[in-house]
């Protein structure tokens, strides 16, 4: 019997073409593991536009409600790129997490060994990595108000966004991140510019006061974000739980991404607060990554972050940790057989395409659960 219901989302460019690819690895689930799935499909982003006139219609933030969880693909691309700021593909990932309260977002950086010489830093800077990026999503400057553009008396345009934390926003991600390391290393580096923003500072206080009144055992280290990006190139092993902002964490984590060898390679988790009556913690999966436009339509886009992405919700969502490692260990298992998507392609390896990588990695499915 069906006892999961998965919204999935593919939104546009490569969103799609990866998404089959998760399609077979849920069949395969369905065929030979105890959990079946009931899908639905839903609409967002420029594929929305398209055919009913909005990035995230209400059906959709309705389905994603009354899901179990969300699996996303990715949005956006240059066919929408001309309609104005308030109708952009982007605003459907923006409004899911905000209706849905989707406010922690955790994105590991896990540089598979397979992958050490893809990466473009030096092998010994990144084997080894492991870094759990927690992003704030719904708030800071991509919702603070005031923001716009305006014209001035002399005709010149003036551009304006609010980067803006409450207190209590900085407290419940900060205690995420905490709770995160203590499964991890113990260790949380927070991200800002408490030298140079109001926003920052605050940010900073707090994160502090969290720790010290409910995490003392777990190290906090406070880091301007600049000084955090270059610390990720030239010494990302001193790294655990990176916490920071909407903005910061959006940027570090693309940034985390290029240690891994490819942005292709992440997945996320967003994740909303536990409800107090019925228990339900809405969430949703998401690569990453982008619509690739430059290479959608090609089959040449890799399917793991989207396939990881599944990973994380079936352990995150579905307690299904031993199922979410098995899907984790095919990714691996495929990557050290030599296959490689173009972005991650190596001397020597096997240049393949989305669908043959997913093929695959069923392939080590059924091999690991023999
Ligand atoms: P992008 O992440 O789409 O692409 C950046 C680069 O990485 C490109 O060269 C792309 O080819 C490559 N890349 C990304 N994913 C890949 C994969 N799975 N396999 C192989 N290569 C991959 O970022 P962008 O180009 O800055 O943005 C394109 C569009 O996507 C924009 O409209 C942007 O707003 C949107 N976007 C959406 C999301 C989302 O839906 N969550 C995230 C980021 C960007
Ligand atoms: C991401 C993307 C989104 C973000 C865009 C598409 C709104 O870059 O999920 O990382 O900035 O949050
Ligand atoms: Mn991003």
């Amino acid at each position: 019997a069906a006892n999961k219901t998965l919204l999935v989302l593919p939104g546009d460019g490569i969103g799609p073409e990866v998404m089959r690819e998760v399609h077979r690895v849920i069949d395969w689930m369905d065929r030979r593991r105890s959990v079946t799935f009931r899908i639905e499909e839903g609409m967002v982003g420029g594929a929305a536009i398209d055919a009913v006139g909005s990035p995230c219609p209400d059906e959709t933030v309705a389905k994603a409600r009354s899901a179990d969880a969300v699996l996303f693909g990715s949005v956006g691309g240059p066919k929408w790129d001309s309609l104005p700021f308030d109708q952009r593909p982007e605003l459907g990932i923006l409004r899911l997490r905000k209706d849905l309260g989707l406010f922690a977002n955790l994105r590991p950086a896990l540089v598979m060994e397979p992958l050490v010489e893809a990466s473009s830093l030096k092998a010994d800077i990144v084997r080894g990595v492991d870094i759990m990026v927690v992003r704030e999503t719904v708030g800071g400057v991509y919702f603070g108000e005031p923001r716009g553009v305006e014209t001035l008396p002399d005709g010149k345009r003036r551009g304006f966004d609010t980067d803006v934390y409450h207190e209590d926003e900085i407290a419940r991600v900060a205690r995420v991140a905490f709770d995160l390391a203590r499964k991890r290393r113990n260790k949380v580096t927070s991200v800002e510019k408490a030298n140079v923003m109001q926003s920052g500072r605050l940010w900073r206080a707090v994160v502090g006061e969290v720790q010290r009144a409910e995490y003392p055992d777990v190290e906090l280290e406070n880091m301007y974000a600049d000084n955090c990006a270059m610390q990720l190139c030239s010494r990302p092993k001193q790294f655990d739980v990176i916490l920071g902002s909407n903005l910061f964490g959006d940027v570090l984590s693309d940034l985390a991404a290029a240690l891994t060898g490819s942005l292709g390679m992440l997945p996320s988790a967003t994740l909303g607060a536990v409800d107090p009556t019925s228990g339900k913690r809405y969430a949703l999966y998401e690569p990453i990554h982008g619509s690739a436009p430059d290479i959608a339509g090609r089959g040449i886009a890799n399917p793991c972050a989207q396939i990881l992405s599944f990973a994380m919700l079936l352990r995150w969502s579905f307690g299904m940790e031993e199922d979410a490692a098995l899907v984790e260990s095919a990714v691996e298992k495929v990557l050290a057989g030599g296959l490689r998507t173009a972005d991650i392609m190596q001397p020597g390896m096997a240049r393949v395409g989305t669908s043959v990588m997913g093929e695959a990695v069923v392939r080590e499915l059924e091999k690991l659960s023999l």
